[in-house]
């Protein structure tokens, strides 16, 4: 068995070898992928296909070797195209695919602005993508992100695709900035979870081979415009983490590794905290399954990753498990107990953060949440407070929130904001302003948080 199976391989790679380009393969093999139906059950951009009961082709990037092998032998759903087909017919197809697939990531086509308006749209998801990106292409992505915060208070539809819009947002605002990433990165706002961050890191990715990813990777968040804060470079290298899963089809010990390989310590977990939060977004945010998740062990792969990567795989975990228990935050917390002893505070500020998250940044709410952490409640309002100030840009709303948690959390609910407006600024000095709405019985919190 095992020899047939190696012939058959090695026969796969021999007749890679002479399919050569000479007679133009891709012209005839897309006439095949027409004429055999393949755009009846797949989707393959460069087909205009969208077939849905095979997988999505652009974004599986089969090999040459799969291709030859499914179209020959068919199965599992598929018919096998040996009678229909020639081996020359089988070649074309394949190099087809593989030619027009192998450079895709998500965002290979770059932003095309038209002239639809948000008044245009009604209730239209796609529409709105259209729109939001056409103003940050005209306008800049400040003006776009600004209205995008504006409509999510109003609009259910803005509101919950909020993430990928703010990702189209990303797309546009990088051919604004005429496709400078470090630009783009220094103009956006954290407005719905970073998606703007991400869609520009999207970008900058796209078509780059695997061999030059790492050093693109090292040189994206250097530069004067993204050292200017703390929170700019977070944003980038963060951003990054999740570029990153996204242009790897969610291989994450890839880009862990690249991750690994960034400048300063900071920055590669902070680049980690990127690919987890990716590797745990709900299904449908997913640009290719992940195999980095367990059904029984929700704490995977934070249970067995390296320890240098537990850090942001457990501030982010929680994003993992509430989705499975349908955000019963009460079977969230009993998940949180269950982690590694020394990682249980943790799991709860991602706790925090959820519930943060999960009321829409409304302060009483996240601590009534926190509640359910028990013994773990400060670590969750810590959770809490950083990313109502990381999310607002600013300590107003964490303040109210701080406020209202129990008197015992308080002064480490204030200390959470320093963490986070202390990267708003350059400079003790500055730092120190940003601590200035803090109650003044809290200030000293904040300024240890900023580190002043
Ligand atoms: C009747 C629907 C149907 C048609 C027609 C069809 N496919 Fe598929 N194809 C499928 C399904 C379903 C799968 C998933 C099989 C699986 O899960 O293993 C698949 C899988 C594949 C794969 C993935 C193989 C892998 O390694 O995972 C490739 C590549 C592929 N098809 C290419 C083609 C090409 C090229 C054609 C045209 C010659 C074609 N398919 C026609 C349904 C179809």
């Amino acid at each position: 068995m095992r020899k047939t199976a190696l012939a058959l391989l090695t026969a796969a790679v021999l007749v890679a070898g002479c399919g050569g380009g000479k007679t133009a393969p891709d012209a005839s093999g897309a006439k095949v992928f027409a004429s055999a139906g393949c755009g009846g059950c797949h989707t393959l951009s460069a087909a205009k296909s969208k077939g849905q009961t095979g997988p999505d082709l652009d974004q599986l990037r089969p090999n040459y070797g799969a291709v030859v092998r499914q179209v020959s032998t068919g199965g599992a759903g598929m018919p096998s195209f040996s009678g229909k087909l020639n081996k020359g017919q089988i070649r074309d197809v394949a190099n087809y695919v593989v030619d027009s697939t192998k450079n895709n990531s998500v965002a290979l086509t770059a932003f095309q602005p038209n002239h639809e308006k948000l008044s245009d749209c009604h209730s239209d998801y796609d529409c709105y993508k259209q729109a939001f990106g056409n103003i940050a292409y005209y306008d800049g992505p400040e003006t776009a992100l600004a209205r995008l915060a504006t409509y999510m208070k109003t609009n259910e539809e803005v509101n919950t695709g909020c993430h990928q819009i703010a990702h189209s947002i990303g797309h546009a605002g990088y051919a604004h900035f005429h496709d400078s990433a470090a630009l783009a990165l220094a103009h956006g706002s954290m407005t719905c979870w970073s998606g703007y961050y991400h869609g520009v890191v999207e970008r900058a990715f796209a078509g780059v081979p695997r061999s030059k990813v790492a050093s693109l990777a090292r040189k994206m968040c250097t530069g004067s415009e993204i050292n200017k804060t703390y929170f700019l470079l977070y944003q980038c290298v963060h951003g990054l983490g999740h570029g990153l899963m996204i242009y790897s089809l969610n291989d994450l010990p890839y880009s862990l590794k690249v991750c690994n390989q960034l400048a300063t310590a900071w920055d590669r977990t902070s680049c980690t905290g990127g690919v987890f939060m990716q590797n745990f977004l709900p299904g449908p945010m997913q640009i290719a399954p992940t195999k980095w998740l367990s059904k029984k062990d929700l704490l995977y792969p934070c249970d067995k990753v390296a320890a240098g990567d537990k850090l942001y795989c457990y501030l982010m975990v929680t994003s993992r498990v509430l989705p499975v228990v349908h955000y019963d935050f009460r079977k969230a917390a009993a998940w949180c107990r269950k982690a590694e002893r020394s990682w249980v505070a943790t799991c709860f500020q991602s706790f925090g953060r959820d519930a943060s998250g999960y009321s829409v940044q409304n302060p009483r709410k996240i601590v009534q949440l926190c509640k359910l952490a028990g013994s773990m409640e400060r670590e969750c309002i810590y959770g809490g407070s950083r990313d109502l100030t990381s999310n607002d840009a600013g300590p107003a709303r964490a303040i109210r929130m701080c406020l209202l948690a129990p008197a015992a959390t308080r002064s480490y609910c204030f200390y959470g904001i320093g963490t986070i407006v202390g990267g708003f600024a350059n400079g003790s000095g500055a730092r120190r302003a940003k601590c200035s709405p803090v109650p003044s019985a809290y200030r000293r919190d904040c300024y240890r948080g900023a580190a002043v």
